[in-house]
């Protein structure tokens, strides 16, 4: 059997909330080859460990700072000091009906980890167990940051190089929807960490970059140039409500022919399990039929 990497996405997040110490360790006894981290700027220029610019979907901020929230209602994290967001209470991403079974929400236990706690954690933890599990870290957004004056990209990879990850050796990768923030971090900020282009929709208006361009053999050609892989949404390879193999797409082969692995984003067993029997037919697909090298997933074991 050829390898398969476990990527943990956002720790253990069908178990415990997402980017939570608890749910980064959940993850690594669960046997994950990486813990995906998503990482924003603080006021204070600190990077902290969440998913989306602002806190409200994942933490009690409108109660603890009533008023501070931007003209759209949201309260955004880079308004905030990282002593700040250490005050907030992290509970379960309110999607409802979409996860009922995850954790409860309203336990109000756990907190918001800067980078460098989770740095922290993930090498103590591979010290104790003597297995290394790797960092797969996005910076999010880097256009947005830019406009709010902050490099997040910058400030990332001194903080990687400051905990030991800087050469492509090293078991991590910075990932990113921008390509350009991808290409300046080889080719102005020269970095030797190894760079992996997510795909997303261009309708989802993630990034000036051109998803559809970058699916095409031409787009995958660019991508090589810079990236050793890529991260490509599942239903770009699947058609998740049809298991038929003829169903997959062709980017897997052209990624591959490119020189490019493919890790794609989400593997979801509470969702699946709508379209497939079982996850082990899911992954069969995936694996097998498709060829895919790696997933991100909510449940890691
Ligand atoms: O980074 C891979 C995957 O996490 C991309 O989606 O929105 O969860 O960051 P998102
Ligand atoms: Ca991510």
């Amino acid at each position: 059997m050829k390898p398969f990497t476990v990527i943990a996405h956002r720790g253990a997040c069908g178990y415990l909330p997402e980017h939570t110490l608890e749910g980064a360790a959940l993850a690594h006894g669960m046997g994950a080859d990486y813990i995906e981290l998503d990482v924003v700027l603080t006021r204070d220029g600190q990077l902290a460990i969440l998913h989306d610019l602002f806190l409200d979907a994942v933490t009690n901020v409108a109660q603890q700072f009533p008023g501070r929230n931007r003209a759209d209602g949201r309260h955004y994290a880079i308004d905030f000091t990282l002593s700040e967001l250490k005050t907030l209470r992290v509970n379960e991403r309110i999607r409802e009906p979409a996860f009922p079974q995850r954790f409860p929400v309203g336990g109000n236990i756990f907190r918001i980890p800067s980078f460098e706690e989770m740095i922290t954690l993930l090498q103590g933890i591979n010290h104790s167990t003597g297995r290394e599990v790797g960092l797969y870290v996005e910076p999010k957004s880097p256009e947005w940051h830019q406009l709010e004056g902050k490099d997040i990209v910058h400030e990332l990879l001194e903080s990687m190089a400051a905990a030991g990850y800087s050469k492509e050796q090293d078991k991590a990768y910075l990932q990113s929807f921008d390509m350009k923030a991808l290409q300046r971090a080889k080719n102005e900020l020269q970095s030797e960490l190894q760079l992996v282009q997510l795909i997303g929709d261009n309708s989802w208006g993630e990034s000036s970059t051109d998803f559809d361009h970058l699916r095409t053999k031409a787009g995958l050609d660019e991508v090589s140039e810079f990236a050793v892989g890529i991260g490509p949404w599942l239903p770009q390879i699947v058609d998740i409500e049809d298991n038929k193999p003829t169903d997959i797409s062709d980017l897997i082969d052209n990624a591959h022919a490119a020189g490019l692995f493919v890790h794609a984003y989400t593997l979801r067993a509470d969702q699946l399990l709508d379209k497939y029997p079982n996850l082990e037919t899911a992954l069969e697909i995936l694996v097998d039929k498709a060829g895919l090298d790696g997933v991100f997933t909510d449940h890691p074991d």
